[in-house]
């Protein structure tokens, strides 16, 4: 079977609903903020602190090729869109799926959230970033799943059942 990639902001559910998709459809399992981590030896906030966005954006597309093509469940990191390179990579997949969910329902789930630098960035409008980012998932997404009210269940089964 073709990989699955599963795209959307920050705080839509894309590491939990892999790890189901994953227990269910018994497939590998790859997140390409763990290859970064494990490929360049150091925490994603540590590579903005040090070495900054641009630089955390080239190891990000680097990464994503390295995916595996096959049997695999791929969560990509929020930004994974913001390069014109990756999107057209994803537009060549089959089975992308953009998880949409609201601002309102992003923003109380990352509540008290400490670990994303982005998410964690004061001089950042994240809810404009989201608004921006929006076309660029639409754009690579073969699906869109909204994720509004739904449990990480029900979701992995809606997943399952477009493939
Ligand atoms: C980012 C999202 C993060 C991580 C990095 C940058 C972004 O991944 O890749 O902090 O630009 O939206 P999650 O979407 O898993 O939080």
């Amino acid at each position: 079977m073709k990989s699955i990639y599963l795209i959307g902001f920050m705080g839509s559910g894309k590491t939990s609903i892999a790890i189901r998709l994953q227990e269910k459809l018994n497939l590998k399992l790859q997140d390409t903020d763990q290859m970064i981590e494990a490929n360049y030896q150091m925490e994603i906030p540590t590579i903005f602190a040090e070495k900054g966005e641009e630089t955390f954006r080239e190891y990000e597309s680097s990464v994503l090729k390295q995916t595996e093509q096959e049997d695999t469940i791929v969560a990509t990191g929020g930004g994974i869109i913001e390069r014109e390179e990756n999107r057209l990579w994803l537009q060549n997949k089959r089975n992308v799926f953009f998880l949409e969910t609201t601002w309102e329902e992003i923003s109380q789930r990352l509540i008290g959230d400490q670990s994303r630098p982005i998410w964690n960035n004061q001089s950042r409008d994240k809810q404009q970033l989201l608004e921006q980012r929006l076309p660029k998932y639409q754009e690579v997404a073969t699906y869109i799943i909204k994720t509004d009210g739904k449990s990480v269940e029900q979701i992995a089964d809606q997943i399952i059942s477009k493939l």
